[in-house]
């Protein structure tokens, strides 16, 4: 195949969610690598929420991509061919990369693969960015400890699913919340959740009390919205949340969301009653300091069974916006990964 394929973003997203208009298939020649190069082969994309950004400026911290240029994320790959000394045909790779088939690399930025993996999707899912996330949260922003309480927000997610397992390894008491009956009933069976509730039942917050009898200790907010307000009048003196992101804001433009601001003032009110501990989670501040410890981590778990990561897989680079857009309507279980070649 003397043939590049690529995905491009081809407009910004209309109406919050990035629907696949946003991305146009295109093809380019395979890239030749020169000296100090490398050539890799593209196996596997990784769908993260985070990389809405690249589509639409969400912070002053993160630069959207340009129109008519490839789609960027994490991924793994094969090194097809290689002028650069560091690397050598075969090696198996991860970092961030063009939506495409081929990509040439300097090597910065790129990990090998040098140790064994289970699976090698697990570089993605269990030693990816998502699962640095719910390390981080649950580690290092809001530590839970034997016996207590832990939420988890989308907790069939890419972090939801991992922060669910490393609580349960914790020895935590472990609800979910996620948005379908089926999630949480694949999330007790498979994560071994002690309980799990749709943010869509009609009785969600009384379930949410019932599921937490003694209160909330620790609270991985992946969404906010209607799920931190459910949360929030349960969380026990010296609970800890670990701010992580902010799925349910596509609903912002619901009549029934509007107007509902008012209640970020009771919300802080609360914080200070109970002195509750709120810390915001950015990745790429820990990846100096925890990597390496996330690592040694990870590998005792999945060694010894405690965490199996969940992974969702679709099969294609055509099919990569329809898996992105997936993600922001919860069509996942588990972690989505594009796998694009053997
Ligand atoms: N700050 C950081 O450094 C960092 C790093 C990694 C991840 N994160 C955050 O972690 C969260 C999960 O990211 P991920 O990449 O692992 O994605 P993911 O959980 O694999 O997929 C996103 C999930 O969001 C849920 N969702 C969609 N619409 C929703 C809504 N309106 N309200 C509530 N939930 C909704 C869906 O699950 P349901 O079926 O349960 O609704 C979907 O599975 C995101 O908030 C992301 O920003 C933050």
């Amino acid at each position: 195949m003397n043939e590049n394929r690529r995905v491009i973003v081809a407009e910004r997203p209309r109406y919050i969610v990035p629907t696949v208009n946003c991305f146009r298939l295109e093809t380019a020649p395979m890239p030749d690598c020169g000296p100090g190069q490398l050539r890799i082969r593209t196996l596997c994309l990784s769908m993260d929420a985070q990389l809405y950004a690249k589509l639409q400026r969400i912070s002053p911290d993160a630069e959207p991509i340009r129109l008519y240029e490839a789609m960027t994320g994490p991924a793994l790959g094969r090194v097809e061919a290689s002028l650069h000394p560091d690397f050598s045909p075969g090696e198996l790779v991860s970092g961030f990369w063009a939506w495409q088939d081929y990509v040439v690399s300097n090597g910065r930025r790129l990990r090998k693969l040098d140790f064994s993996l289970q699976r090698s999707t697990h570089a993605l899912s269990a030693y990816g960015a998502s699962a640095f996330g719910a390390y981080i949260a649950l580690q290092k922003l809001a530590p839970a400890e034997w016996g207590e309480t832990v939420v988890v927000g989308t907790a069939l997610g890419g972090l939801g699913n991992i922060a669910s397992q490393i609580a349960k390894a914790k020895g935590c008491r472990v609800v979910g919340i996620t948005g379908s009956e089926e999630k949480c009933q694949r999330g007790m069976t498979a994560l071994g959740l002690d309980d799990c509730v749709s943010y869509n039942a009609p009785d969600f917050a009384d379930r949410v009390r019932t599921a937490c009898r003694k209160g909330v200790d620790v609270f991985v907010d992946t969404s906010g919205g209607k799920v931190l307000e459910a949360v929030v009048p349960l969380l026990q003196r010296k609970a800890r949340i670990a701010a992580c992101g902010l799925m349910a804001t596509p609903h912002f433009g619901e009549p029934a969301f509007r107007g509902r601001f008012q209640n970020t003032m009771s919300f802080m009110f609360e914080v200070i009653n109970r002195r509750i501990t709120v810390q915001g989670l950015v990745i790429f501040d820990h990846l100096r300091q925890s990597l390496r410890d996330f690592h040694r981590d990870m590998n005792a778990w999945i060694d010894s069974g405690k965490i199996r990561p969940m992974e969702d897989i679709v099969s294609g680079l055509e099919q990569a916006p329809r898996a992105f857009q997936d993600i922001f309507e919860g069509r996942n279980v588990g972690k989505r990964l594009v796998w694009i070649s053997d």
